[in-house]
């Protein structure tokens, strides 16, 4: 089961887990369809593999009723728990969202699981997390798994809170489970409220690109396949009970990723960069806003092996190149139509 497989990074690992021939598993995907949720994020998973390996289910991870009838009618013996309110400007100026999504909905997981799995050994929970539970760092140092967690937004309190259920879930009750804490993906099909898609959108519309604050906040920045394929050794080879920290090991301060996003737009357009730089805007600060997150991810590639593959400046330029490939489904969100779900072929289901 992934729950929240219609968002950015969970329809990017459903699209690498049947990409992969190695894997012959099912999938139910159990997604809420917020607005972040979207079914044209995977376009021809349904057509290739629906009804036989891939199944959607449109459910709140809150509803214990739903949860349980649907771990009840599939066999699930793997959880891969993506389902969340994921934008920090929005847990800002409407806090509540976050915690009845990303607490209480990963309380209810745990109890639904709990249960259903109460004579299984084979079974795990895997927990997506974030870097930002372990609050913000200046110029030096990094986060490491054993960082003492420090949120400071209500997105990122509202996620250190699931960690830590999670953590007890597996201390009193044995639970299985494993957990990670990533940094700022970036790729095909994320919701253009983010940095990179908003940016590549607004250069397109000739709009102004907001600029928080002074524009150096640092973030470290990791292509989502390679999240994707650490995630996926974590929960075929991971130590129950452990966390590992997934990172680009990529720092990039904001106005100079801006600086390289124009860059690559000019190259994938033919249009002049200054053109698209002139439309830097700086705007007042997000509140409480992180200064820095950089991360630690020796414990992921010492014990599990992995190693980034697609360098920064090759994913740029394939994203600039997907978003300006992907006019209709950029199209069908700027109008909202890609919300009447209905009407894709998942209708009947
Ligand atoms: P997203 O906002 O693109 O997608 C979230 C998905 O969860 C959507 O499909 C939405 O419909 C679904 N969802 C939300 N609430 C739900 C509910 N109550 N019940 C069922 N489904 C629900 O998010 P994303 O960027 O793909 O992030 C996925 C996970 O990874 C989140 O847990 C996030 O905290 C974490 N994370 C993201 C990043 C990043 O860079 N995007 C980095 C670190 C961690
Ligand atoms: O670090 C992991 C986190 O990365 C995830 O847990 C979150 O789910 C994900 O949204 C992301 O959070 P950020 O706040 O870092 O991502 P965002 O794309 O919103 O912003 C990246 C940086 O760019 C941040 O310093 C704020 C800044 N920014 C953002 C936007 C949308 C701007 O300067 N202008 C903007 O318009």
């Amino acid at each position: 089961m992934v729950t929240g497989g219609a968002g950015f990074i969970g329809s990017n690992f459903i699209h690498d887990m049947f990409g992969d021939p190695s894997f012959d598993g099912r999938i139910v995907n159990v997604d809420k369809l917020t607005y972040a949720g979207n079914l044209e994020n995977l376009a021809g998973i349904d057509e290739k593999f629906g009804g036989r390996r891939y199944f959607f289910e449109k459910a709140d991870i809150q509803d214990y009723g739903a949860v349980k009838a649907i771990l009840g009618r599939y066999d699930i013996d793997t959880v891969v728990h993506f389902a969340a309110e994921s934008h920090v400007d929005r847990s800002i100026h409407g806090p509540a969202e976050f915690i009845l999504a990303n607490i209480m909905g990963t309380f209810n997981l745990l109890e639904c699981v709990r249960e259903a799995w109460r004579d299984r050994g084979d079974v795990l929970f895997h927990h997506v997390s974030t870097d930002e539970v372990y609050g913000s760092l200046d110029d030096g140092g990094y986060f490491f798994e054993t960082t003492p967690y420090d949120p400071k937004s209500p997105y990122s309190a509202s996620k250190a809170s699931s960690d830590h259920l999670v953590r007890a879930y597996h201390h009193t009750y044995g639970l299985p489970v494993t957990l990670s804490n990533y940094s700022n993906n970036y790729g095909p099909y994320q919701f253009p409220e983010k940095l990179i898609p908003l940016m590549i959108l607004n250069m397109k519309n000739g709009k102004p690109l907001p600029v928080y604050g002074d524009g150096k906040n640092v973030r470290d920045w990791i292509y989502v396949s390679d999240h994707n394929r650490a995630l996926r050794l974590i929960v075929t080879g991971g130590q129950t009970g452990e966390t590992y920290n997934i990172g680009g090991e990529n720092e990039w301060e904001n106005i100079r990723l801006i600086h390289a996003l124009c860059e690559k737009m000019a190259e994938a357009t033919g249009e002049d960069a200054g053109r698209f730089r002139g439309l830097i805007t700086y705007v007042k600060d997000r509140a409480g806003h992180d200064r820095r997150y950089a991360i630690n991810c020796d414990k992921l590639k010492n014990d599990l092996g992995w190693r980034r593959v697609v360098d920064f400046d090759e994913g740029l330029a394939r994203t600039v190149r997907w978003y300006l490939d992907n006019e209709t489904w950029l199209n069908h969100i700027l109008d909202g139509s890609y919300q009447n779900w209905i009407h894709l072929n998942y209708g009947g289901r």
